[in-house]
């Protein structure tokens, strides 16, 4: 039997990921041992309460509430915790003590990675973190390493299973946003409070993790422009429906160009947008997740499974921690985090979009031609006009749904808030971007 040396592995927390990787420790130990060339030791579990009930049957001994005791007698921390603090200071003690940590914890990344990512490098230390977008789904190894001799244009991402189960009922089976709301909380899809998931910060800060890696930048969650789906109704569901698309919600992020083409820097946005239902993403169903990614030489390519879920994040984890042991078994200063480029993060109103907008207009001669003259005024070209008479909740009025050429996002803005004070529009029931096509 080979005798392999013990790297010792400090879990900080048992929720319904971290029991299943301290299981998966547990079980997977002589097949780890033969991958990393060293045998990893779960030396304990850091929990707030040891007594109370986890998912899975692990060794009561392992339990601890003592979590710096145990980080610095460990070569890998495995931050499970989720949230700000105590996460935080508890990766900063490990990293500091020389251990590398793996992480799932987006919010912290999102909010203070810069400021972790340059602890890691001053100590050489590492830090890992493919659990904290997309689950299972291994997408930030392909964004760091894999097309890391390639340049990424765009990323359009379904990041967020809650809402889109949501999305997917609404599609699928009619139902309005409360009721395929109460399906997903009742599902355990949602959690009793869904606002996170429901109006897109989940979202906006797996975009951020993206954002700063695609674009070697750093993208702080503040300059992700973030919409929800609270507003997305059946009735817009089924209109786009009609006309080809799928409502989803989209992680954006791109490199951002002017008219002639050369590049202005960069944008991340999360919101509800149309994607054509023959786009790989509009296959996308239930609660799960995808990843679209364009590079200039790689093309498209796309990543796509389990977005959530104790066993299956516990996936990412464990190749993380076997990514950690491996270094410790080679040797050798950890690889910084790049943000070489440093490119401007712009604001929303500079990206390129297309809009689709519904409107209840009032019913006479004129009103068409003094709408079109609002997108004139605007800049902004009409490229499809589909009136429906009769549908209107209101009695003389018509439905008017338009979509436009692309146009810059604040020309579009200014040109709805022109509509909805327009003496001709009655209402203007729904605009979603189109993306993807
Ligand atoms: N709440 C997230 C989702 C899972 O619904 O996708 C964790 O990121």
């Amino acid at each position: 039997m080979i005798e392999y040396r013990t790297l010792r592995i400090a879990l900080l927390g048992a929720g319904s990921v971290g029991s299943q990787v301290a299981a998966l420790l547990l079980e997977h130990g002589d097949e780890l041992a033969a991958r990393v060339g060293a045998r990893l030791e779960l030396a304990g579990i850091a929990v707030r309460d040891t007594t109370a009930q986890r998912d899975t049957d692990l060794p009561s001994d392992l339990f601890t509430t003592d979590a710096e005791e145990l980080i610095l007698g460990s070569d890998i921390v495995v931050e499970l915790i989720g949230g700000l603090e105590p996460a935080r200071s508890l990766i900063s003690l490990a990293l500091t003590s020389g251990a590398d940590v793996v992480t799932g914890n987006k919010a912290l990344l999102a909010t203070h990675g810069p400021e972790l990512f340059d602890l890691a490098e001053q100590v050489g230390a590492q830090l890992y973190y493919e659990a904290a977008v997309g689950g299972a789904i291994p997408i930030i190894r392909p964004l760091r390493d894999s097309l890391a001799g390639d340049r990424v244009d765009r990323i359009l991402g379904i990041v967020n299973g809650t809402t889109n189960y949501i999305l997917d009922r609404m599609d699928q089976g009619g139902d309005d946003f409360d009721d395929a709301l109460a399906t997903a909380t009742a599902l355990g899809y949602a959690e009793a409070d869904p606002t996170g998931d429901i109006e897109g910060y989940d979202a906006a800060q797996k975009a951020a993790i993206l954002a700063s890696l695609a674009f070697h930048t750093t993208v702080p969650v503040s300059a992700v422009h973030r919409e929800g789906i609270t507003g997305v109704t059946a009735e817009a569901v089924e209109s786009a429906k009609r006309a080809g698309y799928v409502v989803k919600l989209l992680a954006i992020c791109e490199r951002v160009r002017d008219a002639a083409g050369d590049e202005q820097g960069i944008s991340a946005r999360v919101h509800p947008a149309l994607v054509p239902r023959d786009h790989p993403l509009a296959a996308v169903h239930g609660a799960n997740n995808a990843v679209f990614v364009q590079a200039e030489a790689a093309g498209s390519l796309m990543f796509y499974g389990a977005g959530a879920g104790g066993i299956q994040t516990a996936s990412a984890v464990l190749g993380d921690v076997v990514s950690a042991a491996r270094r410790h078994v080679a040797g050798g200063p950890g690889v910084a985090e790049s943000t070489s480029a440093s490119l401007p993060v712009l604001d929303i109103g500079r990206a390129t979009t297309r809009y689709r907008a519904t409107l209840e207009v009032v019913d006479r001669p004129g009103v068409l031609a003094s709408i079109a003259q609002v997108f004139s005024d605007h800049g902004v070209s009409v490229e499809t006009v589909e009136q429906r008479v009769g549908e209107s909740e209101t009695d003389g009025t018509a439905s008017l749904v338009i979509g436009t050429h692309a146009a810059a996002e604040s020309d579009l803005q200014d040109c709805v808030t022109s509509l909805a004070s327009s003496d001709a529009v009655v209402a203007v029931r729904s605009v979603l971007r189109i993306e993807g096509e």
